[in-house]
């Protein structure tokens, strides 16, 4: 027992994804109905403050901040500046800060979000064609924004950001290529995900999956992959770049190859609840217990017992699987 969150399995949680508002100013046709869905509640910003606090002293070593769209969140600048003050409880490292953006109020935020203390950023990013982008988001006008959101990051020295592509078949599946050039002409890593049935609506099917064996053999065709070693155990995405080394693109498979073996992921709603798994069922409480005057220490046996119990993986694709209690939006990406 070295003082670290452990779970049942022998996994040890570093990584912490916090929601800090589940509103979006998107209605991407992979995550959304298109309707008003229902809206969690968000907590104060000083409240997600202690929470982080709390993590970061049983071993979180890396936070990510995700919504909903996180950048709508007011105080959102206050949080990150607070966090950055804390140092990682088993670590020399620095906290690794992190935020999950559609970048649509990215550029003038990039600097702001830097000198607060935010390590880096990944934009997500579902074509480079814009006429197809706008089919996607359903907000015309979008892909110039998030273009040069992107770029005001890759200046700001938020870089070499991440583009988070998830792969539809029908919807984007023609953009593989075109990312590749993307990815080698702006300098940022491209990553294609593998869609998963977390949506609001009922859109998922395992057709729907574009495989991480169809988009090697695809970029293949047009410029040889080189593989690249992980950069950690629970590296989420197999990492490639091309012969002359310029461009790096990540294939994340949690459908044809889930990595739940090696989680290492906890996760915390906009308002106040644990959830130990994407696919949780249920979800913990947390913020019922403190306010009910929990106090530092009541929380870290509370968080220690919830996280023992973390669900071993997915079961996607299997019979009898159901769909997670909330949808993305409502969990954090
Ligand atoms: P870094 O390695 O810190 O850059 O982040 P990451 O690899 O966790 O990537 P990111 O946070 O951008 O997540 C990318 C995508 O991976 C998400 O949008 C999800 O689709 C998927 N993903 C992330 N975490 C999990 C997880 O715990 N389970 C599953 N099944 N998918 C996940
Ligand atoms: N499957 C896989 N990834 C998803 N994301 C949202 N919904 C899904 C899904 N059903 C990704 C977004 C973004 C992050 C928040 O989660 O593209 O990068
Ligand atoms: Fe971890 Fe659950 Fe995601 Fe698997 S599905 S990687 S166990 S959060």
């Amino acid at each position: 027992l070295d003082g670290r969150l452990r779970d049942s399995h022998n996994r040890t949680i570093t990584d912490l994804r916090l929601s800090v508002t589940d509103r979006c100013n998107y209605r991407c046709v992979y995550c959304r109905t298109g309707e008003e869905g229902a809206q969690y509640s968000e907590l104060p910003i000083a409240d997600y403050a202690r929470i982080l606090r709390v993590f970061v002293s049983l071993g979180i070593e890396k936070i990510r901040l995700t919504g909903g769209e996180p950048l709508l969140r007011q105080g959102l600048l206050d949080l990150i500046r607070e966090t950055a003050q804390l140092r990682p409880a088993f670590s020399d490292a620095p906290l690794d800060i992190a935020l999950t953006t559609n970048g649509h109020l990215l550029a003038p935020l990039a600097r702001p979000l830097r000198e607060a203390g935010l390590s880096r950023i990944t934009v997500s990013m579902d074509a480079v064609d814009p006429e197809t982008f706008t089919r996607i988001t359903r907000v015309p006008g979008s892909f110039e924004r998030v273009r040069d959101g992107i770029r005001a990051a890759q200046d700001a020295g938020l870089g070499p950001v991440k583009v988070n592509c998830v792969l539809m078949r029908g919807f984007n599946d023609s953009q593989i290529e075109a990312f590749a050039e993307f990815s080698r002409n702006e300098g940022v890593i491209v990553r294609f995900i593998e869609f998963m049935p977390l949506e609001e609506g009922r859109t998922w099917a395992p057709e729907t999956v574009v495989p991480m064996e169809e988009i090697v053999t695809r970029l293949n065709a047009v410029r040889p992959l080189v593989e690249l070693p992980p950069n950690h155990i629970s590296e989420t995405a197999r990492r490639f770049t091309f012969e002359d080394g310029r461009g790096e693109i990540g294939i994340i498979a949690p459908v044809s190859r889930p990595f739940c073996g090696h989680c290492s992921r906890v996760r915390l709603t906009s308002d106040g609840k644990v959830r130990t798994c994407l696919f949780s069922q249920s979800d913990h409480d947390l913020i019922g217990l403190m306010h009910r005057g929990a106090s530092d220490d009541d929380m870290r046996s509370w968080i220690r017992r919830v996280i023992e119990r973390k669900e071993a993986r997915h079961h996607i694709g299997e019979p009898g699987f159901l769909k997670p209690s909330r949808s993305m939006v409502h969990i954090g990406g």
